[in-house]
């Protein structure tokens, strides 16, 4: 390389430090002049340097770099005590000690070191081909994202359900039976995701494999149960409703194939969506709040990218049925009455199968079933206090007194 195009490199490398440390070292004007003009001298001496003694060029790096962080020392120093700022946070320090070094306080977090124009925030499910360029990968980006929890034995109702959505959809199975490359008898099975661990609800994938960050393209996820009816259900016609509507978190009218438990969810015949319905007497509280309002079953929830980032932070490792969840979804949007509702025109059919039930474990004489339906209950309470501790901290660590207040139960 030409000494005097490394040089220019150099002197390069060095303005662009100089914008670095212009964002890094705060916003305040007059203190960002002061940085400036150092940065600039320091600049300038480099310069003066490469100019003067080519020879000096492989060293000309370290010595400047050295005078850039001492003017940048003084710079913030003179501009009050010092001694103070200095020990200010461990952080800033790193940037007042060495420009050189990058250090992005807005990148996520742990990715601090790394320049912003590489940080892939976020992902999706998107498959890609292992060949060509990857800018041609995609022929089309799905927007949507439906996910069904499922074993094998329940694959013809799946396979119905997949048909309703269209393509601007990215199936998603999760398997619990263990069960995936059978699939492949369905054509769209080869195109979906499979995820396969056994045993597990949906719940706990949502938490492991739904992280806000990777679903972060889709703008509606679908977190659905195996075993709904969905003959007159079409997910496009569903979307354009919520999108109408501004709902955030909804789930489409249920058809009762028993004795449904909650009013909410039962499917109107006389209109597009319901955000709010008559309970048994006495069951609300107040008419905003469930099971009156703000409240959908988790059978078959729908979210909006920005509910779902709230939600899936709700979501608890170990309560792995989610029972209690579907009550405490309102936390998550505002006001929540208005943005979480039950789409009637696009409804389902609950047909009740107890597919997961059934995979429990009989213990002290009982049917599996009945052991995992104590341990939803048992979670539901825990649910239940944990949420409200967690409240009642949060408000403690205020210093408010939240008990004359209603609305949070
Ligand atoms: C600088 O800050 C230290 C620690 O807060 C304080 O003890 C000292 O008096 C301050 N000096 C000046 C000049 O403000
Ligand atoms: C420089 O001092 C100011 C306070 O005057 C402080 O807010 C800022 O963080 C300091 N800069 C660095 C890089 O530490
Ligand atoms: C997919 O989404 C696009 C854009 O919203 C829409 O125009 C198109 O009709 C959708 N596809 C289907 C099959 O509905
Ligand atoms: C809560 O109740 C206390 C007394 O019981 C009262 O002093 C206070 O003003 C109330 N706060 C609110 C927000 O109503």
């Amino acid at each position: 390389m030409e000494p005097e195009t490394l040089y220019r490199k150099e002197s390069d490398m060095f303005s662009r430090k100089g914008n670095a440390a212009r964002s890094m070292l705060g916003k305040r004007p007059n203190e960002t002049r002061r940085v400036l003009v150092t940065v600039g001298v320091g600049i300038m001496f480099g310069f003066f340097i490469g100019v003067t003694f080519p020879s000096l060029q492989l060293t000309k790096l370290n010595v400047t770099s050295t005078l850039l962080h001492d003017f940048v020392i003084i710079g913030n120093r003179s501009t009050g005590n010092s001694t103070e700022k200095i020990r200010d946070s461990d952080n800033k320090n790193q940037v007042v000690k060495d420009v050189t070094k990058i250090w992005v306080p807005s990148n996520p977090k742990g990715a601090e070191r790394l320049p912003p124009g590489i940080v892939a925030a976020e992902s999706d499910y998107y498959l890609r081909r292992l060949w060509g360029t990857p800018s041609e990968d995609l022929t089309t980006k799905p927007k949507y994202l439906v996910t069904f929890t499922v074993g094998y034995d329940q694959r013809n109702n799946i396979d119905a359900a997949v048909k309703k959505f269209s393509d601007n959809f990215t199936i998603l199975l999760f398997h619990y039976d263990g069960r995936t490359t059978e699939w492949d008898e369905f054509e769209w099975s080869k195109q979906a995701i499979h995820i396969s661990a056994r045993k597990q609800t949906k719940w706990w994938y949502a938490k492991r494999f739904l992280h806000p960050d990777i679903v972060a393209p889709y703008d509606y996820v679908f977190i659905w149960d195996e075993d709904l009816g969905v003959e007159h259900f079409d997910a496009e016609e569903y979307i354009k409703l919520v999108r109408k509507h501004g709902l955030e978190i909804s789930q489409p009218g249920l058809e009762p194939s028993r004795t449904t438990t909650w009013q909410m969810t039962k499917r109107r015949n006389d209109r597009e969506v319901h955000k709010e319905t008559d309970e048994r007497p006495g069951w609300c509280s107040d008419p905003h709040l469930p099971p009156c309002a703000a409240f959908v079953e988790i059978m078959a929830p729908v979210f909006s990218r920005d509910a779902w980032r709230c939600v899936w932070h709700m979501i608890q490792n170990d309560l792995v049925h989610g029972w209690g969840l579907d009550l405490a979804l309102r936390r998550c949007v505002e006001p929540a009455h208005e943005k979480i509702g039950v789409v009637d025109a696009q409804w389902i059919v609950h047909q009740t199968v107890p597919s997961l039930g059934n995979q429990g474990q009989a213990e002290e004489g009982k049917a599996p079933w009945q052991g995992v339906r104590l341990r939803c209950r048992r979670e539901w309470t825990m649910f239940r206090n944990r949420i409200e501790n967690a409240e009642k901290l949060y408000y403690k660590s205020m210093g408010i007194d939240p008990s004359n207040f209603t609305g949070h139960t």
